[in-house]
């Protein structure tokens, strides 16, 4: 749901008789949008909840199945840039990274408690981060003077390791380290795969779902269920007929994943790199 913009344009769409159900693990998110939200005509529920329990929220909703999914992954505007959660590289503030304030583990628990080695490993797998172990052996460095609090100490730490031209498209060398935290305290890919393992079961024939990634970690995920529910069988190429008898669960709208054309990204420079996939409930 984030700031409802999503959110908001469904309700235009939608007939009097739609029901829009707006979930987002971020107790912020639900207060803003809930106001944002609070005019609307059709029956709209806004709940804190995490959208790997989809299933569960329905459930105790007496809804069965859907007819639509828009899942917008990531973090939003908001907190990235308001939150004071540490999200940006640009601000200082403490180092936090939680989009779930009542969740444990902070960015700052994991920058100044995990072995060096942890946080190589995290920053290489959630961030695709080539200089991984050099971050991970300046970060050790640094936490031994004293304790990395904030976002730009941890920035600042990162760019004196990592020259800015060494990052593609000259972006602040902090860029991958910062995606690799966030994932990390979020379980980000952890939630969405679990969804990915309950979404066929929770849409109704012809329903649609449309997941907007913003890096290729999830949208690696994204298209291989995809294409895993379009072609199921798990028959050797070599076998003249199924035998597996798995049926396909979606027909995929687009072969590829659909890009923000050049006037979208210049009015709205972040859908630059924002990925769509789109398939339906067959
Ligand atoms: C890109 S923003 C959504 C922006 C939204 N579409 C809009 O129009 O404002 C992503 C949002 O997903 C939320 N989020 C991330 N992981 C989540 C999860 N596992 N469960 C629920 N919400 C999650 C974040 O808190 C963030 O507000």
């Amino acid at each position: 749901m984030g700031t409802g913009g999503h959110s908001l344009s469904i309700c235009k769409k939608l007939s009097s008789k739609g029901r829009l159900i707006c979930l987002d693990r971020d107790p912020e998110a639900v207060k803003l949008s809930s106001k944002r939200l609070a005019l609307q005509t059709i029956r709209v529920d806004v709940i804190q909840a995490n959208y790997a329990d989809l299933d569960v929220i329905l459930k105790e909703k007496n809804i069965p199945k859907v007819d639509g999914v828009l899942l917008d992954l990531g973090m939003s505007t908001f907190q990235l840039e308001h939150s004071g959660r540490g999200f940006s590289f640009k601000a200082d503030e403490p180092l936090d990274m939680r989009m779930n304030p009542y969740d444990r583990k902070t960015a700052f628990d994991l920058v100044n408690k995990k072995s060096q080695k942890e946080i190589a490993w995290i920053l290489k797998n959630y961030g695709e981060e080539k200089r991984a172990k050099l971050i991970a052996g300046s970060i050790a460095q640094a936490r031994r003077k004293q304790p990395i609090k904030t976002s730009l100490q941890l920035a600042n730490i990162i760019a004196e390791v990592i020259p800015r031209t060494y990052s593609p498209r000259k972006r602040h060398p902090a860029t991958k380290s910062f995606q690799a935290l966030r994932i990390a305290i979020n379980q980000e890919l952890n939630n969405f795969q679990t969804f990915l393992a309950k979404i066929p079961l929770l849409m109704a024939q012809e329903g649609r779902l449309v997941i907007l990634s913003y890096h290729s970690l999830e949208d690696r995920l994204g298209k291989k269920s995809m294409a895993t529910w379009e072609r199921p069988c798990t028959c050797p190429p070599d076998f003249p007929r199924c035998v597996c008898g798995k049926r396909p669960l979606f027909k995929r709208l687009f072969k590829k994943g659909i890009k923000a054309e050049n006037k979208e990204i210049a009015e709205n420079p972040k859908a630059r790199s924002a990925i769509l996939r789109a398939a339906e409930r067959i």
